[in-house]
């Protein structure tokens, strides 16, 4: 793997101001990123998982230009992108795509599917005529859609199928990164492996980078080299794969594995049900965020904020129960 990560995120936040009263005054902000960091490696996956509202979402958005940012930077292969003026956006428009949960809203319903994938390579002219023809019948094929669907429209399609289309047209223009946000989660059960299979080889075949977004643990684990666990608004643990499903360090992670499904449903575990509401992005706990649902929370994690560090082989977790008193 190269040195410099594909991508690389430092300190990112998004905060979404509200405004209240007869002047419109701002009244506060939703805290919905709050100083996130991580990297992705050419050709690997990195999953971002946590429950709903906690901003994955706002992340992916945010590398994609789709709003500015609070405060942080985000780098492509060493160059800074939050801050290029819109002409020179080009380059990461054509390099970073993005496949929705419902293809069905960001496929234009009057376009043939055919014209849906072309689009992009036109844009950025890269093919016309009968190359751009044999490209998108290219990719048809590489993701597994029937030939005559280039002349059907998206409504013709199931769920799957869709997504198929999103996935075809996210690699239309030669992205290195694809920015998966929810891509499966609509899905039937066995559509989503045969979605997630597709993602897995495309990635073998291309080197592709994948920035996996999901609330799903389960559809993670087959897919992943590394996962990113947020709680509201920050990075609470990252790890490998492996280390992160065997040994999950952080008690949030803990208490999210333990409510994955196990294929045996006879065989032990010990559901950690975590107490409490899920507190506000607007308004979010002072110390710890987790605290006010933490099992294993004491008075220092009320007051004091738990930096990430190394626990061990590269495992990194925000925790009090890791660091020492100061
Ligand atoms: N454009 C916006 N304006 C104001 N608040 C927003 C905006 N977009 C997101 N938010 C808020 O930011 C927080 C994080 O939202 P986000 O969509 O990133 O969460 P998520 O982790 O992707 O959730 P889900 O799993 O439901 O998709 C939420 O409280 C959400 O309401
Ligand atoms: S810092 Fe405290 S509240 Fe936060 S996860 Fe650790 S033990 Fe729980
Ligand atoms: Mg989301």
């Amino acid at each position: 793997m190269s040195a410099i990560p594909l991508l690389e995120v430092r300190d990112l936040k998004k905060h979404f101001p509200l405004h209240g009263g007869l002047l419109g005054r701002q009244t506060g902000a939703v805290y919905a990123v709050d100083g996130v960091s991580f990297t992705v490696n050419k050709g690997e996956t990195l999953s971002i998982v946590g429950e709903s509202g906690f901003g994955k979402s706002t992340v992916g958005k945010a590398i994609l230009r789709l709003y500015p940012i609070t405060s942080g930077e985000v780098h492509l292969d060493g160059q800074r992108i939050d801050n290029l003026p819109g002409p020179h956006l080009r380059p990461l428009r054509q390099r970073v795509q993005v496949v929705f949960q419902d293809p069905f809203s960001s496929l234009n319903p009057r376009q043939r599917v055919g014209d849906i994938i072309a689009e992009p390579i036109v844009n950025f002219g890269l093919a016309s005529g009968s190359e751009l023809e044999d490209r998108v019948a290219g990719l048809m094929d590489k993701v597994g859609l029937p030939r005559d669907a280039v002349k059907r429209y998206p409504h013709e399609f199931s769920g799957g199928q869709r997504q198929r289309i999103g996935i075809a047209r996210a690699l239309a223009p030669g992205a290195d990164l694809i920015i998966c946000d929810e891509a499966v989660s609509a899905l039937d059960v066995s559509v989503k492996a045969q979605i997630v299979n597709l993602l897995s080889d495309l990635q073998d075949e291309l080197g592709l980078a994948l920035l996996f977004i999901s609330h799903d643990l389960a559809i993670v684990e087959h897919l992943t080299h590394r996962v990113a666990v947020m709680y509201l608004g920050k990075i609470v643990e990252v790890a490998d794969r492996r280390t992160l499903f065997a040994t999950p360090h952080h008690p949030y992670t803990r208490a999210l594995l333990s409510a994955v499904p196990v294929p045996d449903p006879t065989a032990p575990r010990n559901r950690i049900i975590l107490r409490g509401d899920v507190p506000s992005p607007i308004n979010p706990p002072s110390g710890c965020r987790f605290h006010t649902r933490c099992p294993l929370a004491h008075d220092r994690c009320k007051v004091e904020e738990p930096v990430l560090r190394d626990v061990g082989q590269g495992q990194m977790s925000a925790c009090h129960l890791d660091t020492p008193l100061g």
